[in-house]
């Protein structure tokens, strides 16, 4: 595991920006697993500011995203299809082809529908790299608390805690979506590289869960804690609870020297 220390929210998007870009570059085919959320701005910014200078080929790229809200059409302002075309998509050269974003508005079939989800993973071959955000409650995708640490792409009833989070998002009196259908925390595992971005005093504890406290399903980041190649990017106020900085300082420090492309 590998914890970056950023002092910004915007030099947190930086770095992350330059590890999608750098995974890119290594494998212009690359298999991408995205997230939305507002920690993804500043990295989506500057994928997008690459792109536009000409330094960055998206055109053989395949996007997975993680999750979108059940009964919200992708024109939807609060849908993540609207999110990610809005931020992303629409200012790179991504194949229209090449991009899967779970439907959220399909009415019945639900599991056949996110064993097809599975299966489209599975047909292209795997994700490389997947980039994670995190609620204040620990959830990934939408893997709430008590989600199984096995669990596939599934619908997935959200927590009071998420849909309060998200409250601020609706208009006044707008029915808050209360499912998702998510990546599971089986899925996320199998990408070969995760990178998860967190900022804000309120992901604190979150991240001090997912690092350095037990593996539960209380706190489904946790789980990342069974993956070979993950890397956390924090900025300060989202590392404040972790205990052992000074040790992830150090693994830094001798990764740079010894192992500098696992950066
Ligand atoms: C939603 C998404 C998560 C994301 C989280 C954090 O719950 N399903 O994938 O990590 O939001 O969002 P923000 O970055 O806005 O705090």
């Amino acid at each position: 595991m590998l914890l970056v220390l950023k002092s910004s929210e915007e030099e947190l998007g930086c770095e992350a920006a330059r590890i999608v870009a750098n995974a890119v570059r290594a494998n212009p085919a690359l298999r991408l697993g995205l997230a939305t959320g507002s920690t993804m701005l500043g990295m989506y910014k500057d994928l997008v500011r690459l792109h536009k200078q000409g330094n960055l080929d998206f055109s053989r790229v395949i996007t997975f995203n993680l999750d979108e809200y059940l009964g919200l059409a992708p024109s939807h302002a609060q849908s993540f299809h609207h999110f990610m075309y809005q931020n992303f998509f629409s200012h790179v050269n991504l194949n229209p082809r090449n991009i899967r974003i779970p439907d959220g508005t399909i009415k019945g079939g639900y599991a056949q529908y996110c064993s097809s989800y599975e299966e489209a993973i599975r047909n292209a071959g795997g994700i490389d790299l997947q980039v994670l955000g995190i609620g204040r409650n620990g959830h990934i995708g939408f893997n709430e608390p008590t989600s199984s640490l096995g669990s596939r792409t599934r619908l997935k009833v959200l927590s009071k805690e998420t849909i309060e989070d998200n409250r601020r998002f609706f208009a006044l009196g707008e029915k808050i979506p209360e499912c998702a259908i998510t990546m599971g925390i089986g899925t996320i595992l199998e990408a070969k590289r995760l990178l998860l971005l967190a900022s804000g005093p309120s992901k604190a504890a979150a991240i001090a869960n997912a690092i350095e406290g037990p593996i539960s399903a209380a706190v489904t980041a946790s789980a990342l804690q069974l993956h070979p190649d993950v890397t956390f990017i924090v900025d300060r106020e989202a590392g404040a609870l972790l205990k052992q900085q000074e040790y992830y300082r150090r693994v830094l420090e001798m990764t740079a020297i010894l192992t500098p492309e696992r950066l």
